[in-house]
């Protein structure tokens, strides 16, 4: 091993609003049926929060559960960072995530890099607690894309669930963030956007700002499938290199749950075998940056993250987004 970066994982949650939406339901909204579905993404149903639900609620929630597994409360919170492209408040969620908590001690922000936000969001939280900075973090991972999804769209409803999972970080060796690597690529930004569109306003004389709205999701799909396929192996392999890991140490391989086919792919490529790989994509659909915690969430509920035991964390999406983190639970 390269060595710790006095970060370790103390404890996770998840939350996931009631609403359930099965492949018959989208049926009956698009040109689509169950068999496709299950065939081309492995999703089942996804759990869809109702216009009465926030994503602060969500947050909350999960971030609550993370704590009780702790053994911590809101007041021992240093940091909260929240990897989130849907929040509440465009100028920020984590301060009303804060409030509702409990925890005018603790400083927060968000933190967008879509379905690659989570493990951004770890990577700079672990920050913060190497150098000595502060000593608790939560990470949040928390969206409700049901938004923003183009119910009409075919391509993209089918795919989606909203939900929160956070994990709570604490300074302290050994440490459990044992290497990463992150990495943007730009250029292929229009595979996958939310993007806004403005209305011109002419205001005075020469004078005209842009207000407008957010667009819904729009996906090419198969370019982010092959992106995902391709790069994902390769920088879960640059952060195990970093983390003087191998493969074969690798415990659980938590990826970003886009797709099963895309979970196989990339655990074939790896030789990580079927076993090893969670997967809540048939339960959860794919809710963005939260997905990885509540993956891990899952496996902590199963009673089977054991401490000690080697993640190999991915997220990959929009952006387009790629990041990887090798971690040792507790
Ligand atoms: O979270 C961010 C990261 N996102 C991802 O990683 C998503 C990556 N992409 C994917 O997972 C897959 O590309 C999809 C699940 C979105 C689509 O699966 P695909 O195997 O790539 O299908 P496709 O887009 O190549 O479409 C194949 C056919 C097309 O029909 P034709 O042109 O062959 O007649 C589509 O129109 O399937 C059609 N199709 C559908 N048919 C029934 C597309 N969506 C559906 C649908 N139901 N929902």
């Amino acid at each position: 091993m390269l060595g710790s970066q006095g970060v370790r994982f103390v404890g996770v949650g998840g939350a996931l609003p009631d609403g359930r939406l099965t492949n018959d339901h989208l049926a009956q909204l698009v040109d689509t049926n169950d068999e496709w579905i299950r065939t081309r993404t492995g999703m089942q149903q996804r759990a869809l929060a109702g216009p009465e639900v926030t994503l602060t609620q969500l947050a909350v929630s999960a971030v609550r559960q993370a704590l009780g597994a702790a053994g911590l409360e809101p007041s021992q919170i240093d940091l909260l960072v929240l990897a989130t492209s849907t929040p509440d408040d465009l100028f920020g969620t984590a301060s009303l995530v804060l409030a509702e908590l409990g925890a005018p001690q603790a400083v927060g922000f968000d933190l967008t890099a879509a379905c690659s936000g989570f493990v951004f969001g770890l990577v700079t939280a672990s920050q913060f607690l190497a150098t000595g900075a502060y000593r608790t973090a939560v990470v949040v991972g928390a969206d409700m894309l049901s938004r923003w999804v183009d119910w009409t769209d075919r391509g993209t409803c089918i795919l989606f669930g909203d939900g929160a999972g956070a994990v709570v970080l604490q300074a302290g060796d050994p440490g459990g963030l044992l290497g990463f690597a992150l990495h943007n690529d730009g250029p292929q930004n229009s595979c996958l956007t939310l993007r806004f569109q403005p209305s011109p306003r002419p205001l005075v004389e020469d004078l005209t700002v842009g207000p407008g709205q957010f667009q819904p999701i729009a996906m090419q799909g198969q370019k982010v499938y092959q992106f995902a396929v391709r790069q994902v192996p390769e920088i879960i392999e640059k952060a195990l290199f970093r983390a003087g890991c191998t493969q074969d140490q690798v415990d659980w391989l938590i990826l970003h749950q886009a797709n099963q086919r895309i979970l196989d792919a990339v655990a074939e490529r790896l030789g990580i075998p079927p076993e090893r790989v969670v997967s809540t994509v048939a339960e959860h659909g794919n809710t963005s940056a939260a997905s990885i915690p509540l993956a891990l969430e899952h496996l902590a509920a199963a009673g089977r993250l054991q401490p000690g035991q080697v993640l190999a964390l991915a997220g990959f999406g929009a952006g387009l987004t790629l990041g990887a983190a090798i971690c040792r639970w507790g």
